[in-house]
């Protein structure tokens, strides 16, 4: 069975996470496994809205790609430094919906007008219904598999249902999942719905990233 067709005929795409890359050589890590991954997954962290920091838009500015930025943003009050990462070149902005309450889809609509996609995600203690006034609007919908702010963790099996939930309410954009992601866990993820798999230590730490990428994506 090919990739397609495992996932009513959605491409399965795979976006490392540059949290477990080395930073001292990130444009030179980025470039060497470009052409078999599809995004590549920045995460930026404020140390409030989870307790670690990692980079902000200045940073984002040098990354060189000629894949499309998809930057999770781990932050409170996303709204006031949109901007910044659309200027940074991000193509995809994924905020959390528990960093927006009631102002989820203004936010959203607001990284549209800077003409970049948009995504809401959901912590493991949230639940679809934080996001289902917004599928109509979201390119993204980034189920957490571990709580957000580190890498390496254990993958929650138990947030596969919201998978199945998004797609039983119809939703057709991207659903990504990120958080121990590994050639184990993501069959159960594309098997439930999900078509974008996020994954950065069991990546970066593979010797051989081509063939770690085609077990992720389901082709080995
Ligand atoms: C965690 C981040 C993830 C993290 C994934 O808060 O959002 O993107 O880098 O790392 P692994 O794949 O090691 O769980
Ligand atoms: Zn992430």
């Amino acid at each position: 069975m090919n990739e397609e067709n495992k996932n009513n005929g959605r491409k399965i795409k795979l976006a490392p996470s540059i949290l477990s890359a080395d930073f001292g050589r990130l444009n030179e890590e980025i470039k060497s496994v470009e052409e078999f991954v599809d995004m590549i997954h920045v995460d930026v962290m404020d140390g409030h809205f989870v307790p670690n920091i990692t980079l902000g838009a200045p940073v984002v500015k040098f990354i060189k790609s000629k894949l499309p930025l998809d930057v999770h943003l781990m932050i409170e009050n996303p709204e006031k430094f949109i901007k910044d990462f659309a200027d940074a070149g991000a193509k995809r902005i994924v905020v959390h919906s528990e960093a927006c309450g009631e102002n989820l889809r203004a936010v959203l609509m607001m990284i549209k007008s800077f003409g970049c996609e948009c995504g809401v995600s959901i912590k493991p203690a949230t639940s679809v219904d934080a996001v289902k006034d917004v599928l109509d609007l979201a390119d993204e919908v980034l189920v957490m598999t571990v709580n957000p702010g580190f890498g390496g963790q254990s993958f929650m099996e138990d947030m596969v249902p919201k998978i199945r939930e998004l797609r039983a309410l119809g939703y057709q954009g991207d659903i990504a999942v990120d958080g121990g992601i590994n050639d184990k866990t993501a069959p159960v993820c594309i098997d439930a719905g999900a078509n974008l798999l996020i994954s950065g230590s069991y990546f970066f730490k593979a010797v051989d990233k081509k063939e770690a990428a085609q077990k992720i994506k389901g082709g080995l």
